[in-house]
């Protein structure tokens, strides 16, 4: 048995939160290290422009979100690392794709349909403000996956559907043209917790209520001191199962201190106390991480030359597949 091939994208337009850290970073540091799975981790930087024509803002995320990876321990001799951008062979799949994927199958995406529904719901013109890159991104998405023959693609629920594409992509392309590609599957870990953000709601950037993974010490304090809670006061029992700090509490600590958290709950912990201590409890795990972070934020060429071996070897993987592909639908040298 070969070992399975896990790739996940991270679009790059915001700066790392906890709610990634729990969700995606953690999950993935611990598959690179694991020697059973040959995992390829990238930056979406692509997908970026998408959302975000602020350049300063792309650069600057991809940075981070590079400099989050390798500070939290991606271990980049076992799994492969690189940015998007620096893997042509993407962007030319991207187009192969294109030709056999319906465009009745783009008008059904998530995205584009929520782009469409708000223009309606304003009297706008429904294609106001919807851009191709918008349009026909689950086509891009197809081609990251499909590139490198993935069988696991680690997601969020939101995503489900576009992995559900890349996979009609795939099946379309190989009955046309002969076996190519891998189907891929979507991977939802129901054991991974999604964080809560400060309003309560799902911790997301497009909500504002993240709680940044490396603040510095002060400021992390801060950030949970915002967290939303109900008026009780201390002594009064409290709900752990309705609240975030106690969420956010669970994603961090062993089964144990979970278990004494919930007896301090009922036995009426102050708010203020139970966000000191989820303080001290995250800022023990990340401490020695956003030390490292901050020096690898400011190494550029570090960051640079480790991203170049992961796209060497993602440009080697994908080369050759690319190379059957377009022989498969006809472009080939004469001779
Ligand atoms: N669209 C994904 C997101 O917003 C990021 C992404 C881009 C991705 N390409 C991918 C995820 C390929 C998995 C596989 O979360």
């Amino acid at each position: 048995m070969s070992r399975s091939r896990v790739l996940t994208g991270i679009t790059t337009t915001g700066t790392p939160h906890l709610g990634n850290y729990v969700g995606a970073i953690r999950p993935a540091v611990a598959d690179s290290h694991d020697e059973s799975i040959d995992s390829f981790f990238f930056l979406a930087d692509y997908h970026a422009l998408i959302k975000c024509q602020d350049p300063a803002q792309v650069h600057q995320s991809a940075r981070e979100i590079a400099a989050t990876w390798l500070a939290l321990g991606l271990d980049t001799t076992k799994s492969t690392f690189y940015r998007q951008s620096d893997v042509p062979e993407v962007l030319e799949l991207n187009w192969i794709l294109s030709c056999v994927c319906a465009k009745g199958l783009m008008n059904r995406a998530h995205a584009y349909k929520a782009a469409v529904q708000d223009n309606e719901g304003k009297g706008e013109d429904a294609d106001f403000g919807i851009t191709m890159g918008l349009f026909s991104y689950p086509v891009l998405m197809a081609a990251d996956i499909l590139a490198f023959n993935a069988d696991k693609v680690p997601v969020g629920r939101d995503q489900i559907q576009h992995i559900e594409m890349a996979r009609d992509m795939a099946q379309r392309f190989n009955h046309l043209f002969g076996e190519t590609f891998t189907l891929p599957e979507a991977v939802v870990d129901d054991n991974v917790a999604v964080l809560s953000g400060l309003d309560g709601r799902k911790m997301s950037k497009s909500y504002g209520n993240t709680i940044p993974l490396f603040l510095p010490e002060k400021k992390l304090q801060k950030h949970i001191n915002k967290i939303k809670t109900n008026l009780l006061e201390p002594g009064e029992p409290k709900d752990p199962d309705d609240s975030t700090v106690f969420q956010i509490w669970q994603a961090f600590a062993t089964p144990a201190e979970t278990a004494e958290m919930r007896q301090r709950f009922a036995d009426g912990i102050g708010w203020g106390d139970a966000k000191k201590a989820l303080f001290a409890l995250i800022n023990d795990q990340i401490g020695e991480a956003r030390q490292r972070y901050e020096e690898i934020l400011q190494d550029g060429a570090y960051l640079d030359d480790e991203l170049r071996k992961g796209a060497e070897r993602a440009r080697a993987e994908a080369a050759a597949l690319l190379d059957k592909a377009r022989k498969a639908v006809g472009l080939s040298r004469f001779a």
